[in-house]
């Protein structure tokens, strides 16, 4: 692997899957700005910006992030803890498909965010289904999380946030395994993954342990629709609509708990069930990750920013996330705070029960 002939060939053929991805999503941002500068009637401004004094990065600054977090993913390739990444976007049929929602959605994003609608999910049939939280257009989306279209929309919307870094920030989380599940059989394990959505990471995660035996969860029908789709290549997994509340696995019987991007939009009672759920299911050496959105303070350039970030996509607990103390959670529950990983925008927060 570290002969320069093959590191030559491996980075040639991760430009070649990335690079087109970047310029994809890119090209829809463009877009996406255009839309929404024509969107606003002339002398009609958009609502009125967040006061804040706290510094937001230039957009040097955050191209030299990026490139730093595709330099680790290829280094992580390079030093063997995952291969070349497929993305398993589909084909331009489907990437067409899906872009064609997503940009046919902006309109009423647009509408929801000017009225700071975000209630339309919330009905007497739903209400009895779903936790209160829960039922709330969360990015301004239609559907909020509770459609198909919702699900089939959702990951061109992240990688348009991320300019097509969403996956490799997801795969910042597989080191964080490959640590803990170094020299075991990958069958005797488990994992699971709360919130899971169309199922992305675990994708990533079955390209390197495709036999490890996986369960994601989320509340969503929809999204857990989409996952069952995408993941069908794959054995040895169970997607089940659930409550992260309660995941349905007994105590100590899980080696790692997983989630990417579900903490920052959770109530901060939710997250503390949350954090004591995972530690329940957790076997005694067994290991939490949390990958989400930087916190206030991680990098300061950037915190004018995460200020920003919850008035243009509805989000209604990300202002308590970006202050929570994840660390103290963890230990009331006797999860010890590992480490965390920054990369990019976000961070890999690593915790793990006593081995008693
Ligand atoms: C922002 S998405 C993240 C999805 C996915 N993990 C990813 O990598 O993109 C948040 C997901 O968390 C799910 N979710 C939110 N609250 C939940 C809960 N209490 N239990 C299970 N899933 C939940 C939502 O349905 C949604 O799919």
């Amino acid at each position: 692997m570290n002969d320069p002939l093959s590191q030559f060939g491996t980075r040639l053929a991760y430009a070649a899957s990335q690079l087109p991805r970047l310029a994809w999503y890119a090209g829809h941002e463009i877009v996406l700005r255009r839309l929404a500068a024509k969107a606003r009637r002339p002398g009609e401004s958009a609502r009125p910006p967040v006061q804040s004094s706290a510094p937001v990065p230039a957009q040097r600054r955050i191209y030299a992030d990026m490139l730093a977090l595709l330099q680790k993913d290829v280094a992580n390739i390079e030093a063997g803890i995952y291969p070349l990444p497929n993305d398993h976007d589909g084909s331009l049929l489907t990437r067409l498909y899906r872009s064609r929602l997503f940009f046919a959605d902006l309109p009423a994003v647009h509408r929801r965010r000017e009225r700071n609608e975000f209630r339309e999910v919330l009905s007497e049939k739903t209400r009895r289904r779903r936790p209160d939280y829960y039922l709330q257009n969360f990015h301004f989306q239609s559907g909020g999380w509770m459609s198909d279209d919702s699900a089939d929309r959702y990951d061109t919307q992240v990688e348009v946030l991320f300019t097509g870094t969403a996956n490799a920030m997801r795969r910042q989380a597989l080191p964080q395994l490959f640590e803990l599940f170094a020299g075991r059989d990958q069958r005797s394990l488990r994992l699971v993954d709360i919130g899971c959505g169309t199922g992305r990471f675990l994708d990533a995660v079955k390209q390197v342990w495709p036999r490890l035996p996986s369960l994601g969860l989320d509340l969503s029908e929809a999204y857990i629709r989409h996952a069952r789709r995408h993941l069908r290549r794959w054995a040895r997994i169970d997607l089940l609509v659930a409550n992260a509340e309660a995941i349905p696995a007994p105590n100590n019987s899980v080696d790692a708990v997983t989630s990417i991007f579900m903490v920052h939009e959770l109530p901060p009672q939710v997250r503390r069930v949350v954090v004591k759920e995972c530690a329940r299911v957790l076997k005694p050496g067994g290991r939490l990750i949390l990958l989400d959105s930087l916190q206030r303070g991680d990098e300061p350039a950037y915190d004018g920013l995460l200020e920003r970030f919850p008035q243009n996509y509805h989000e209604p607990y990300y202002r308590s996330y970006v202050d929570e103390d994840f660390p103290a959670i963890a230990r009331q529950h006797g999860l010890t705070h590992r480490r965390n990983v920054k990369t990019f925008v976000s961070k890999v927060m690593v915790f793990d029960k006593f081995a008693s």
